[in-house]
């Protein structure tokens, strides 16, 4: 057997750059779209660890998210590692705020070698907390178009066959460089569609202070991972799995926008709304469904599904049930006693609705309300299993109670006094921004 020359690997690497990136259209979702781009960038060039820090505004860096193989394997992988909001000065005395700035790509051969001279220097905070050394570094900017630049990308330490830190390449640069300059184009976009999906929520907020992004953004969060954990129960093929994670978080986070349309007297109306108050508020469905029913896209027909039937309820009692959406009356056949439109019940109900169902309920027991204090969480999840069969479908509320753990780190990323404006475009959902617990060896 003969080896590949080095010729020959630059060549089949670039053509898999080439591959890699053209893949990434395939992508809408922030947090799914900055996971593929950190793995795929770190596979080019065997690079242990990784992470990408975004802009916030235009002073910070915020770390969004960051990969270790070695740390993952200790602390028995991503998942089990928690949130943090990891956020840095923006300017040239770190080694991703240099690249962002100069809008250069930096390689350091070791980062305990920079001379003390040097503009910047290796912020070893992360390193610190996790017993871990970044040795090699290569910092990438995130250049989406001429003058915007998202953040920067950062690969740590290329091992050799022998899992050995070797150093940088100077094909290693240039295939990161062709692989970034496409990736960062695909995360402009991505992050324009979360963006825009806040700001929805942000119109709806200035209604009914109740309905803040970080009440949605969390909403978003706790839907996919009911959605993740109940797929995989359902042994739903990974590529349709896959397609719905990555519609998901917007759809999400669109359940209430027809609430922009209800009076903001009732939408913060302290105490019980009467008829025809409680008849306003439910049209916040009609009318949010209205606004996605010409749906030209697969996330508008998911996003469509998700605000329709988000308050329909198992055992039938929800609203609106089998309506037509202009006019609000039942559709054939499913007037119930009384010309009372019928419920949709049980699997009747998409599953995107009974998820969100799950998920806006159990934010808003766990979050401060108007009209009542935060429950814990172990009374809050009490209540949802009460409901289980009533309310809720039983499998989603055991999916809930599955992933328990994960709720509270949403909580924590998301807590109501966050500035999340700020951060709305920018910030991931979900999967990151992570970091390393300290452990000992
Ligand atoms: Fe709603």
């Amino acid at each position: 057997m003969t080896l590949p020359s080095d010729q020959a690997m630059g060549a089949d690497r670039d053509r898999l750059a080439g591959r890699l990136a053209a893949a990434l259209n395939e992508l809408t979702d922030v947090d799914l779209l900055l996971d593929r781009i950190l793995s795929d960038a770190r596979s080019l060039v065997a690079a242990e660890a990784g992470s990408v820090y975004l802009k916030s505004g235009e002073d910070a860096l915020v770390l969004a998210i960051c990969q270790n193989s070695y740390l993952e394997r200790i602390v028995g992988g991503r998942g089990e590692l928690p949130f943090l909001n990891y956020i840095i000065k923006l300017d040239r005395g770190s080694l991703a705020g240099y690249s962002v700035l100069e809008g250069e790509p930096l390689v350091v051969d070791n980062t305990l070698d920079i001379d003390p001279d040097a503009p910047y220097q290796h912020n070893t905070a992360i390193d610190n907390s996790t017993n871990y050394v970044s040795q090699a570094v290569m910092t990438l900017p995130l250049i989406s178009a001429p003058g915007e630049t998202l953040g920067a990308i950062q690969l740590i330490n290329p091992l050799d066959e022998g899992f050995r830190v070797k150093r940088f390449t100077g094909e290693d640069l240039a295939a990161e460089s062709f692989y970034v300059g496409i990736a960062a184009k695909a995360l402009a976009k991505s992050m324009m569609f979360r963006s825009m999906a806040v700001r929805s929520v942000e119109v709806v907020s200035a209604h009914d202070p109740q309905e803040t992004p970080a009440h949605a953004q969390r909403v978003a969060c706790v839907a996919t991972e009911l959605y993740e954990h109940w797929a995989a129960r359902r042994s739903v093929p990974e590529g349709e799995r896959l397609r719905i994670l990555d519609m998901l978080p917007l759809a999400a986070m669109l359940h209430d926008v027809g609430k922009m349309s209800v009076p903001t007297a009732v939408l913060t109306k302290p105490g019980r709304l009467d008829l025809r108050e409680r008849a306003l508020m439910e049209a916040h469905v009609l009318i949010g469904a209205r606004l996605y029913r010409k749906a030209r896209t697969p996330l508008d027909r998911l996003t469509f599904q998700v605000i329709l039937d988000h308050h329909e309820r198992w055992d039938g009692q929800g609203y609106p049930g089998w309506v037509d959406i202009d006019t609000g009356q039942p559709l054939p056949g499913r007037a119930g006693p009384g010309g009372r439109v019928q419920g949709k019940r049980g699997g009747e109900i998409s599953i995107y609705g009974r998820i969100l169902a799950v998920a806006d309920v159990f934010d808003a027991l766990v979050s401060r309300k108007t009209y009542k204090d935060s429950f814990d969480e172990s009374l809050s999840i009490q209540i949802m299993e009460q409901e289980s069969g009533h309310h809720f479908d039983p499998e989603v509320v055991e999916s809930l109670i599955a992933r328990r753990n994960v709720l509270r780190k949403i909580q924590e990323r998301f807590p109501d006094h966050l500035e999340t404006s700020e951060l709305a475009g920018e910030a991931p959902l979900s999967k990151a921004p992570v970091a390393y617990p300290a452990f000992k060896y």
